[in-house]
């Protein structure tokens, strides 16, 4: 049989590292596929740039349209980024009945509910494994490997670049700047890197996520994000004297109010599993009521574990290829009719416990008013340290853990706290999850 042509648009980290691994693996990949698969058209910016692959018997253009207008193309691999040039080089693939594969979670996380639509009109297969976790098959695992269970919720991290800066941070004593410099270098930040620093980009993985676990539309725009950047390292070291790691997490829990879709700087106890992934590797951990918890682990970004997930997904497209249309897997785990309309919580309706580090003034009663606060709002405090001042200051690092309580009360109370004359500058907070 001969081999399935396929179209790429973008040569670089992802790109190039697709390129190498269906050139490498090509026998393999065949005798997977049942056929060969080979690229023969690839569109890039600049055709004189050096490149990490070898694009020799590759056509290549600079304009990605003659790439998605080439008729002998049947899938069309995107790599480029960004979602304009990209949904629209998308959307025009699929009006030509062509098959899609990308890695773009911006692009899937904002406008999947219009792509999937036109994608099913026209009977053609949108893979987009690489848009989460990087090589991790995660996707699959939850579309397809727990597909008998109810999920009940997942927590992971999905950016590599922030967890590469935490754990440089952490055990290196690097600089923030430096380690998103060098993050850059190697691949793993996106093109705009305040994506990976502030969670957007966890928080477009994590739509793609809550999702397919529970059945709902994508819903990037009610997903709380915050990012990383104002991690510093006396919390890092504060939280381990706890017993406890900051990781930056992306929760998605159903309750029975709604859903929780959030991504924060988050406390977990040290001796989860999950609290030990370091540097750009990745983990989801997924409850499901049948299975129980499920722990997905590797390389959340970087050139060949993102494209094992690319290729991953253009073997399935191929070995598809010929079946109808209507008995595939759907794109978001859930038949298109079938997604439930539960609602998404506002974060003032979520409840965790918390970190709470304040600069107090170091003299009798602060404690009392502080804890008077905390009870007033129901909470109650579940440990407590106090650091001596340093350079001649006269305020004390106070640092707590309380028991879950609703962030709406959380909030109230930081506020007041914050107004006492004898703490100084904002209470920093930073949720906590047991994860058990
Ligand atoms: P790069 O910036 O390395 O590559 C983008 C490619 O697109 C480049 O080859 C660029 O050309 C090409 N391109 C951009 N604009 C145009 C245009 N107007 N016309 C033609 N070609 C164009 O990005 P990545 O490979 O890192 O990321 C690609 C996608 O994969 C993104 O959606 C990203 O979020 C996603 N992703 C990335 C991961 C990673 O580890 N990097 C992991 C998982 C997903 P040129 O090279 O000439 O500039
Ligand atoms: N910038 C992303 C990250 C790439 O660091 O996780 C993988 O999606």
């Amino acid at each position: 049989m001969n081999s399935v042509k396929v179209g790429l648009l973008g040569l670089g980290t992802v790109g190039g590292g697709t390129v190498n691994v269906l050139k490498r693996n090509a026998e393999e990949i065949a005798r997977r596929a049942g056929r060969g698969i080979v690229i023969a058209h690839a569109a890039a910016r600049d055709l004189n740039k050096p490149r990490i692959c070898d694009t020799t018997g590759i056509r290549l253009s600079t304009d990605p349209n003659e790439v998605v207008n080439n008729s002998e193309i049947d899938i069309i691999i995107e790599l480029i980024g960004g979602d304009t040039l990209a949904k629209d080089m998308v959307l025009k693939a699929i009006e030509q009945g062509k098959h899609v594969v990308t890695a773009n979670k911006a692009l899937i996380a904002k406008h999947g509910t219009e792509i999937f639509a036109k994608a099913q009109e026209k009977g053609v297969m949108v893979g987009f494994e690489a848009a989460v976790a990087g090589g991790i098959p995660i996707i699959k695992a939850i579309r397809e490997g727990l597909a008998g269970n109810q999920i009940q919720w997942l927590a992971g991290i999905i950016n590599g670049t922030g967890n590469f800066i935490l754990t440089e941070m952490r055990d290196k004593g690097r600089d923030f700047d430096d380690v998103l410099k060098e993050a850059q270098a190697l691949g793993y930040a996106e093109a705009d890197p305040t994506f990976d620093v502030e969670g957007i980009d966890a928080a477009h993985k994590l739509t793609i996520l809550a999702s397919i676990a529970f059945g709902v539309p994508l819903q990037f725009d009610k997903t709380y994000t915050e990012g990383i950047s104002t991690i510093t390292r006396e919390d890092v070291t504060y939280a381990e004297e706890l017993g406890y790691r900051i990781k930056h997490l992306g929760v998605a829990r159903r309750t029975d109010k709604g859903i929780e879709l959030r991504v924060h700087p988050t406390l977990i106890p040290e001796r989860r599993l999950i609290a030990n992934v370091d540097g750009v590797m990745n983990a989801v951990l997924v409850m499901g009521d049948a299975v129980g918890p499920t722990l997905y682990y590797g390389a959340g970004a970087g050139a060949e574990p993102t494209a094992s997930a690319v290729v991953g997904d253009v073997v399935d497209v191929v070995r598809a290829l010929t079946s109808d249309p209507k008995n595939r897997v759907p794109h978001l785990a859930f038949q298109a009719d079938a997604l439930a309309s539960d609602p998404i919580l506002s974060m003032d309706d979520v409840e965790t416990a918390y970190y709470l580090r304040m600069q107090a003034l170091d003299k009798p009663g602060v404690m009392a008013n502080v804890a008077s606060i905390l009870g007033a709002q129901q909470i109650s405090i579940e440990a407590i340290i106090q650091k001596e001042p340093v350079d001649n200051s006269t305020f004390a690092n106070i640092i707590m853990l309380t028991h879950k309580v609703q962030e709406k009360q959380m909030n109230q109370a930081i506020a007041e706290i914050e107004s006492l004359e004898t703490i100084d500058g904002q209470v920093k907070r930073i949720r906590m999850e047991t994860l058990n």
